[in-house]
Protein backbone atom coordinates (compact mmCIF):
# COMPACT_ATOMS: atom_id res chain seq x y z
CA UNK A 1 0.00 0.00 0.00
CA UNK A 2 1.58 3.55 -0.80
CA UNK A 3 2.03 5.83 2.37
CA UNK A 4 0.39 8.59 1.92
CA UNK A 5 -0.23 12.16 4.39
CA UNK A 6 0.48 13.50 7.38
CA UNK A 7 -0.56 13.24 10.89
CA UNK A 8 0.19 14.82 14.09
CA UNK A 9 -0.26 14.07 17.53
CA UNK A 10 0.05 16.73 19.88
CA UNK A 11 1.29 15.73 23.40
CA UNK A 12 4.28 13.50 23.40
CA UNK A 13 3.19 11.88 26.95
CA UNK A 14 2.53 8.10 27.61
CA UNK A 15 -1.10 8.37 25.41
CA UNK A 16 0.42 10.89 22.39
CA UNK A 17 3.54 8.78 22.32
CA UNK A 18 2.03 5.01 22.05
CA UNK A 19 -0.52 6.31 19.79
CA UNK A 20 2.46 7.90 17.74
CA UNK A 21 4.11 4.48 17.32
CA UNK A 22 1.19 2.73 16.45
CA UNK A 23 0.23 5.20 13.72
CA UNK A 24 3.68 4.62 12.62
CA UNK A 25 4.12 1.01 12.75
CA UNK A 26 0.50 0.79 10.37
CA UNK A 27 3.04 2.58 7.35
CA UNK A 28 0.33 3.78 5.42
CA UNK A 29 0.92 7.82 6.35
CA UNK A 30 4.45 9.66 4.82
CA UNK A 31 5.19 11.41 8.09
CA UNK A 32 3.54 11.35 11.85
CA UNK A 33 4.38 14.34 13.30
CA UNK A 34 4.77 14.25 17.66
CA UNK A 35 4.89 17.93 19.37
CA UNK A 36 4.97 18.60 23.00
CA UNK A 37 5.93 21.56 25.34
CA UNK A 38 8.64 19.77 27.15
CA UNK A 39 12.03 20.66 25.48
CA UNK A 40 13.69 17.65 23.50
CA UNK A 41 10.50 15.05 24.38
CA UNK A 42 8.85 15.01 21.37
CA UNK A 43 12.52 14.70 19.42
CA UNK A 44 14.03 12.09 21.80
CA UNK A 45 10.67 10.08 21.59
CA UNK A 46 10.21 10.23 17.39
CA UNK A 47 14.16 9.30 17.26
CA UNK A 48 13.62 6.24 19.36
CA UNK A 49 9.95 4.68 17.58
CA UNK A 50 12.00 5.84 14.05
CA UNK A 51 15.11 4.03 15.82
CA UNK A 52 12.55 0.60 15.88
CA UNK A 53 11.82 1.00 11.81
CA UNK A 54 14.78 -1.35 11.45
CA UNK A 55 12.90 -4.00 13.22
CA UNK A 56 9.35 -3.51 12.96
CA UNK A 57 9.55 -2.69 9.49
CA UNK A 58 7.78 0.01 8.39
CA UNK A 59 9.05 3.45 6.96
CA UNK A 60 6.76 6.01 7.81
CA UNK A 61 9.01 9.04 8.88
CA UNK A 62 8.44 10.24 12.58
CA UNK A 63 9.53 13.88 13.56
CA UNK A 64 9.49 14.99 16.86
CA UNK A 65 8.93 19.12 17.28
CA UNK A 66 9.41 20.72 20.87
CA UNK A 67 6.43 23.88 20.62
CA UNK A 68 7.04 26.93 22.60
CA UNK A 69 4.06 28.87 24.06
CA UNK A 70 3.37 31.40 21.90
CA UNK A 71 3.33 28.51 19.00
CA UNK A 72 6.90 28.21 18.30
CA UNK A 73 7.39 25.27 16.10
CA UNK A 74 3.85 24.56 15.36
CA UNK A 75 5.59 24.90 11.52
CA UNK A 76 6.07 21.22 11.84
CA UNK A 77 2.50 20.42 11.74
CA UNK A 78 1.65 22.22 8.42
CA UNK A 79 -0.13 20.11 5.99
CA UNK A 80 -1.21 17.45 8.31
CA UNK A 81 -4.36 15.70 7.64
CA UNK A 82 -5.36 14.34 11.21
CA UNK A 83 -4.56 16.01 14.06
CA UNK A 84 -4.49 13.62 17.55
CA UNK A 85 -4.53 16.41 20.42
CA UNK A 86 -3.98 14.41 23.41
CA UNK A 87 -1.88 17.14 25.69
CA UNK A 88 -3.23 17.55 28.89
CA UNK A 89 -2.79 16.14 32.45
CA UNK A 90 -3.90 12.80 33.20
CA UNK A 91 -6.04 12.18 36.68
CA UNK A 92 -4.93 11.04 39.90
CA UNK A 93 -6.27 8.84 42.05
CA UNK A 94 -9.29 9.70 43.24
CA UNK A 95 -9.97 12.50 40.90
CA UNK A 96 -12.56 12.64 38.17
CA UNK A 97 -11.70 13.44 34.78
CA UNK A 98 -14.10 16.79 35.46
CA UNK A 99 -11.51 17.86 38.35
CA UNK A 100 -9.48 18.30 34.78
CA UNK A 101 -11.43 20.85 32.91
CA UNK A 102 -9.93 24.32 34.13
CA UNK A 103 -6.53 23.20 33.20
CA UNK A 104 -7.33 21.09 30.11
CA UNK A 105 -9.49 23.28 28.35
CA UNK A 106 -6.22 26.18 28.86
CA UNK A 107 -4.22 23.35 27.42
CA UNK A 108 -6.41 22.10 24.57
CA UNK A 109 -7.75 26.20 23.42
CA UNK A 110 -4.65 27.08 22.90
CA UNK A 111 -3.66 23.38 21.30
CA UNK A 112 -6.28 24.29 18.90
CA UNK A 113 -5.40 27.95 18.05
CA UNK A 114 -2.64 26.55 16.76
CA UNK A 115 -3.78 23.79 14.95
CA UNK A 116 -6.45 26.46 13.55
CA UNK A 117 -3.40 28.41 12.11
CA UNK A 118 -0.97 25.49 10.85
CA UNK A 119 -3.49 22.52 10.16
CA UNK A 120 -6.63 24.38 8.89
CA UNK A 121 -7.89 21.23 7.02
CA UNK A 122 -7.25 18.85 9.70
CA UNK A 123 -9.81 16.34 11.31
CA UNK A 124 -9.49 16.70 14.69
CA UNK A 125 -9.40 14.14 16.81
CA UNK A 126 -9.46 14.93 20.55
CA UNK A 127 -8.42 12.24 23.43
CA UNK A 128 -7.50 15.23 26.48
CA UNK A 129 -10.25 14.63 29.18
CA UNK A 130 -12.87 15.42 30.22
CA UNK A 131 -13.61 14.22 26.81
CA UNK A 132 -17.01 15.61 25.76
CA UNK A 133 -15.97 19.05 27.12
CA UNK A 134 -13.05 19.15 25.66
CA UNK A 135 -14.09 17.94 22.38
CA UNK A 136 -16.86 20.59 22.19
CA UNK A 137 -13.95 23.32 23.23
CA UNK A 138 -11.71 22.42 20.39
CA UNK A 139 -14.46 22.59 18.02
CA UNK A 140 -15.94 25.89 18.95
CA UNK A 141 -12.82 27.27 19.33
CA UNK A 142 -11.12 26.04 15.42
CA UNK A 143 -14.62 26.83 14.06
CA UNK A 144 -14.35 23.52 11.92
CA UNK A 145 -17.53 22.18 10.39
CA UNK A 146 -19.03 19.70 13.46
CA UNK A 147 -17.91 16.34 11.24
CA UNK A 148 -14.43 17.22 10.90
CA UNK A 149 -13.98 17.26 15.05
CA UNK A 150 -14.31 13.60 16.72
CA UNK A 151 -13.48 13.19 20.41
CA UNK A 152 -12.27 9.62 21.58
CA UNK A 153 -13.65 7.73 24.00
CA UNK A 154 -16.70 5.05 22.73
CA UNK A 155 -14.08 2.91 21.04
CA UNK A 156 -12.13 2.43 25.03
CA UNK A 157 -15.06 2.28 27.00
CA UNK A 158 -16.44 -0.34 24.15
CA UNK A 159 -13.01 -2.43 24.13
CA UNK A 160 -12.93 -2.74 27.88
CA UNK A 161 -17.01 -3.55 28.22
CA UNK A 162 -16.02 -6.41 25.62
CA UNK A 163 -12.55 -7.62 27.25
CA UNK A 164 -14.55 -7.77 30.71
CA UNK A 165 -17.26 -10.42 29.27
CA UNK A 166 -14.95 -12.41 27.10
CA UNK A 167 -12.69 -13.07 30.17
CA UNK A 168 -15.64 -13.55 32.35
CA UNK A 169 -17.22 -16.04 30.15
CA UNK A 170 -13.56 -17.26 28.94
CA UNK A 171 -14.37 -16.90 25.20
CA UNK A 172 -12.41 -14.76 22.45
CA UNK A 173 -12.07 -11.21 22.81
CA UNK A 174 -13.40 -11.54 18.99
CA UNK A 175 -16.71 -13.17 19.56
CA UNK A 176 -17.67 -10.35 21.67
CA UNK A 177 -19.50 -7.69 20.21
CA UNK A 178 -20.65 -5.26 23.08
CA UNK A 179 -21.25 -1.11 22.82
CA UNK A 180 -20.69 2.34 24.79
CA UNK A 181 -22.54 5.20 24.25
CA UNK A 182 -23.18 8.79 25.79
CA UNK A 183 -20.38 10.07 27.32
CA UNK A 184 -16.66 9.17 29.03
CA UNK A 185 -18.06 10.06 32.85
CA UNK A 186 -20.74 8.80 35.13
CA UNK A 187 -23.64 9.23 32.39
CA UNK A 188 -21.60 6.59 30.03
CA UNK A 189 -24.43 4.51 28.67
CA UNK A 190 -22.95 1.13 28.07
CA UNK A 191 -25.71 -0.52 26.01
CA UNK A 192 -26.73 -4.82 26.48
CA UNK A 193 -28.88 -4.95 23.83
CA UNK A 194 -26.24 -4.52 21.59
CA UNK A 195 -24.31 -6.82 23.43
CA UNK A 196 -23.83 -10.44 22.15
CA UNK A 197 -21.52 -13.26 21.74
CA UNK A 198 -20.78 -15.28 18.17
CA UNK A 199 -24.37 -13.53 17.43
CA UNK A 200 -26.35 -14.72 20.44
CA UNK A 201 -27.54 -12.07 23.02
CA UNK A 202 -25.50 -11.44 26.25
CA UNK A 203 -28.76 -11.84 27.59
CA UNK A 204 -28.98 -15.28 27.19
CA UNK A 205 -25.12 -16.51 28.44
CA UNK A 206 -25.54 -14.37 31.77
CA UNK A 207 -27.55 -13.51 34.29
CA UNK A 208 -28.35 -9.86 34.75
CA UNK A 209 -26.57 -9.35 37.50
CA UNK A 210 -23.82 -10.30 35.95
CA UNK A 211 -24.03 -8.24 33.26
CA UNK A 212 -24.92 -4.94 35.71
CA UNK A 213 -21.59 -6.04 37.43
CA UNK A 214 -19.49 -5.90 34.07
CA UNK A 215 -21.56 -2.62 33.08
CA UNK A 216 -20.46 -1.19 36.13
CA UNK A 217 -16.60 -2.33 35.88
CA UNK A 218 -17.33 -0.67 32.48
CA UNK A 219 -18.42 2.39 33.79
CA UNK A 220 -15.40 2.34 36.17
CA UNK A 221 -13.32 0.96 33.91
CA UNK A 222 -10.50 4.22 33.55
CA UNK A 223 -10.57 4.62 37.65
CA UNK A 224 -9.90 1.27 38.13
CA UNK A 225 -6.63 1.54 35.92
CA UNK A 226 -5.67 4.67 37.63
CA UNK A 227 -5.98 3.65 41.04
CA UNK A 228 -3.59 0.26 40.21
CA UNK A 229 -0.98 3.24 38.49
CA UNK A 230 -1.22 5.77 40.79
CA UNK A 231 0.13 7.93 39.10
CA UNK A 232 -1.02 8.92 35.16
CA UNK A 233 -3.95 6.65 33.56
CA UNK A 234 -4.26 4.05 31.07
CA UNK A 235 -2.51 4.48 27.43
CA UNK A 236 -2.43 1.26 25.90
CA UNK A 237 -6.10 0.52 25.06
CA UNK A 238 -6.92 4.26 24.58
CA UNK A 239 -3.77 4.71 21.94
CA UNK A 240 -5.07 1.23 20.39
CA UNK A 241 -8.86 3.48 20.08
CA UNK A 242 -7.44 6.84 18.51
CA UNK A 243 -5.07 5.32 16.38
CA UNK A 244 -7.66 3.02 14.53
CA UNK A 245 -10.33 6.25 14.22
CA UNK A 246 -6.88 8.48 12.70
CA UNK A 247 -6.81 5.12 10.61
CA UNK A 248 -10.24 5.09 9.43
CA UNK A 249 -10.15 8.78 8.43
CA UNK A 250 -6.85 8.54 6.44
CA UNK A 251 -7.72 5.50 4.31
CA UNK A 252 -11.60 6.58 4.38
CA UNK A 253 -13.00 2.89 5.48
CA UNK A 254 -16.28 4.05 6.34
CA UNK A 255 -16.01 2.13 9.61
CA UNK A 256 -18.81 2.47 11.86
CA UNK A 257 -17.02 3.04 15.15
CA UNK A 258 -18.48 4.63 18.90
CA UNK A 259 -17.15 8.11 19.09
CA UNK A 260 -18.07 11.58 21.11
CA UNK A 261 -19.51 13.15 17.53
CA UNK A 262 -22.06 16.20 17.05
CA UNK A 263 -25.11 14.85 17.21
CA UNK A 264 -28.20 16.68 15.15
CA UNK A 265 -31.51 15.55 15.46
CA UNK A 266 -30.47 11.29 16.05
CA UNK A 267 -32.32 9.36 18.82
CA UNK A 268 -34.44 12.78 19.87
CA UNK A 269 -31.04 14.76 20.43
CA UNK A 270 -29.84 17.78 19.16
CA UNK A 271 -26.68 19.89 19.21
CA UNK A 272 -24.42 18.48 21.66
CA UNK A 273 -21.53 16.27 20.94
CA UNK A 274 -22.01 12.90 22.98
CA UNK A 275 -21.42 9.17 22.31
CA UNK A 276 -22.77 8.08 19.55
CA UNK A 277 -21.67 5.54 16.36
CA UNK A 278 -20.62 7.40 13.95
CA UNK A 279 -19.11 6.41 10.05
CA UNK A 280 -15.74 7.42 9.67
CA UNK A 281 -13.93 7.93 6.61
CA UNK A 282 -12.47 11.04 4.80
CA UNK A 283 -12.96 14.38 6.22
CA UNK A 284 -14.39 12.73 10.01
CA UNK A 285 -17.83 11.80 10.49
CA UNK A 286 -19.37 10.78 7.08
CA UNK A 287 -22.90 9.98 9.15
CA UNK A 288 -24.15 9.37 12.49
CA UNK A 289 -25.83 6.20 13.18
CA UNK A 290 -28.76 5.76 14.98
CA UNK A 291 -29.87 2.08 15.79
CA UNK A 292 -32.83 0.80 18.15
CA UNK A 293 -32.53 1.13 21.81
CA UNK A 294 -34.44 -0.20 25.01
CA UNK A 295 -36.16 2.61 26.48
CA UNK A 296 -34.62 2.23 29.41
CA UNK A 297 -31.04 2.91 27.38
CA UNK A 298 -32.70 5.78 25.00
CA UNK A 299 -33.66 6.99 28.79
CA UNK A 300 -29.85 7.24 29.72
CA UNK A 301 -28.70 8.11 26.56
CA UNK A 302 -31.16 11.79 26.54
CA UNK A 303 -29.55 11.78 30.28
CA UNK A 304 -25.95 11.52 29.69
CA UNK A 305 -26.99 14.41 26.59
CA UNK A 306 -28.08 16.92 28.80
CA UNK A 307 -25.59 16.10 31.46
CA UNK A 308 -22.85 17.26 28.74
CA UNK A 309 -24.47 19.60 27.28
CA UNK A 310 -24.59 21.86 30.67
CA UNK A 311 -21.11 21.44 30.64
CA UNK A 312 -20.00 22.19 27.13
CA UNK A 313 -22.17 25.54 27.86
CA UNK A 314 -19.78 25.88 30.47
CA UNK A 315 -16.47 25.15 28.93
CA UNK A 316 -16.69 27.62 26.18
CA UNK A 317 -15.79 30.57 28.89
CA UNK A 318 -12.29 28.60 30.48
P1 LIG B 1 0.81 12.51 30.17
O1 LIG B 1 0.94 13.34 31.40
O2 LIG B 1 1.66 11.29 30.03
O3 LIG B 1 1.09 13.41 28.89
C1 LIG B 1 0.51 14.64 28.65
C2 LIG B 1 1.49 15.41 27.79
O4 LIG B 1 0.87 16.63 27.36
C3 LIG B 1 2.79 15.80 28.53
O5 LIG B 1 3.93 15.30 27.84
C4 LIG B 1 2.72 17.32 28.54
O6 LIG B 1 4.00 17.93 28.50
C5 LIG B 1 1.91 17.58 27.29
N1 LIG B 1 1.36 18.93 27.21
C6 LIG B 1 0.84 19.70 28.20
N2 LIG B 1 0.46 20.89 27.70
C7 LIG B 1 0.74 20.87 26.38
C8 LIG B 1 0.59 21.82 25.32
N3 LIG B 1 0.05 23.01 25.52
N4 LIG B 1 0.99 21.44 24.08
C9 LIG B 1 1.54 20.23 23.84
N5 LIG B 1 1.72 19.31 24.82
C10 LIG B 1 1.32 19.63 26.06
O7 LIG B 1 -0.74 12.13 30.04
P2 LIG B 1 -1.36 11.01 29.07
O8 LIG B 1 -1.46 9.73 29.80
O9 LIG B 1 -0.66 11.05 27.79
O10 LIG B 1 -2.85 11.55 28.89
C11 LIG B 1 -3.10 12.69 28.09
C12 LIG B 1 -4.58 13.10 28.19
O11 LIG B 1 -5.41 12.06 27.66
C13 LIG B 1 -5.08 13.33 29.61
O12 LIG B 1 -5.92 14.46 29.65
C14 LIG B 1 -5.86 12.08 29.92
O13 LIG B 1 -6.85 12.26 30.91
C15 LIG B 1 -6.48 11.80 28.57
N6 LIG B 1 -6.97 10.45 28.37
C16 LIG B 1 -8.13 10.31 27.66
C17 LIG B 1 -8.66 9.08 27.41
C18 LIG B 1 -9.88 8.96 26.58
O14 LIG B 1 -10.41 7.85 26.44
N7 LIG B 1 -10.38 10.01 25.99
C19 LIG B 1 -8.02 7.85 27.90
C20 LIG B 1 -6.76 8.08 28.59
C21 LIG B 1 -6.28 9.35 28.83
C1 LIG C 1 -9.55 6.40 30.82
O1 LIG C 1 -10.74 6.12 30.67
C2 LIG C 1 -8.59 8.22 32.16
O2 LIG C 1 -10.15 8.67 30.46
C3 LIG C 1 -9.14 7.84 30.86
O3 LIG C 1 -8.66 5.54 30.97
Amino acid sequence: MARTGKVTVVGAGFYGSTTAQRLAEYDIFDEVVLTDIVDGKPEGLALDISQSRPIEGFETKVTGQTTGPAGEGYEAIAGSGIVVITAGLPRKPGMSRMDLIGVNAKIVRNVTEQVLKHAPDAVLIVVSNPLDEMTALAAKVSGFPPHRVIGQAGMLDTARFSYFVADRLGVPVGSVQTLTLGSHGDTMVPVPSACSVNGKPLAELMPAADIEQLVERTRGGGAEIVALLKTGSAYYAPSAAAARMARAVAVDSGTIMPVCAWVDGQYGISGVYLGVEAELGAGGVKRVVERDLTESERASLHEAAEAVRAKQADVASL
